[in-house]
């Protein structure tokens, strides 16, 4: 269907809270919607043959919140495990999460860490839930655990980092880097996700709320994709 696909998509699924102002429903009802959308989502990548996907679920600056909306997002969270995870296992997908663990509320965590483990082996597709996710903070994280390994492994410390090593160290590996980063809902910014990893990637932003983001949404951004002619700072 595609000549050319992006290898790593990424998403920041954004406009959930003014589709349910908009619809005079509460804000959690509109994460509920958005769940959905993620179902959805789910099916459309492996029917278009997608093979990365990174979701922006909750970011380190979501924790300002109110407590009542933060609760019913990793709730949707636990849910969305409980109900999908054997069709995700059957179907071949594999989940990863990227972010720190510290702050997730238990259940959560051990949902998260169910799904990896059972899903640890899938290949037809990565589905890579960014939770707790900040870039600036994976940057951080990820220069601490290369000093860390090195002091373990009785290397020098001060030895030049190389790119390889650095990007060992990310929370996404071994994902790629990002082609296409969707952002919903009418804002212009990346906002603090995946840093490192969008370099090079083409930005498609949409008036359309996540909610409503459905499969020919996404078939127009994928066409918008394909027809970017992308250099790589070459000619
Ligand atoms: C941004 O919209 C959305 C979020 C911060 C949360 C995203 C969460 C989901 C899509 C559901 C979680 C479910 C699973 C399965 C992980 P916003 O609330 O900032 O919208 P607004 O800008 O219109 O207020």
């Amino acid at each position: 269907m595609f000549s050319n696909l992006p290898n790593h998509l990424a998403i920041i699924m954004d406009g959930n809270g003014r589709w349910a102002t908009s619809k005079g429903k509460s804000r959690s009802e509109g994460h509920e919607a958005g769940s959905e959308t993620i179902d959805q989502l789910m099916d459309s990548a492996l029917e278009i043959g997608l093979k990365n996907v990174s979701l922006y679920a909750f970011s380190t600056e979501n924790w300002k919140r109110p407590l009542k909306e933060i609760q019913a997002i990793f709730s949707l969270l636990d849910d969305f495990i409980d109900k999908k995870l054997s069709t995700i296992h059957s179907r071949g997908i594999r989940i990863l999460h990227s972010g720190s663990k510290s702050k997730i509320p238990g259940k959560s965590t051990s949902q998260i860490d169910k799904a990896v483990r059972l899903t640890e082996n899938n290949t037809r597709l990565n589905l890579n839930f960014c939770l707790n996710y900040g870039g600036q903070e994976e940057i951080l994280n990820a220069f601490d655990r290369v000093i860390e390994k090195r002091i373990e492994e009785k290397q020098s410390p001060g030895k030049k980092l190389s790119q390889k090593e650095f990007e060992e160290n990310l929370y996404t590996y071994p994902l790629p880097p990002v082609d296409l980063l969707i952002r919903t809902a009418g804002e212009q910014r990346v906002s603090n996700f995946l840093l490192w990893q969008i370099a090079y990637a083409e930005l498609y932003f949409t008036e359309t709320l996540w909610p409503d983001f459905n499969r020919s949404e996404l078939i127009q951004a994928l066409e918008w994709y394909e027809k970017r002619i992308r250099k790589f700072g070459g000619l």
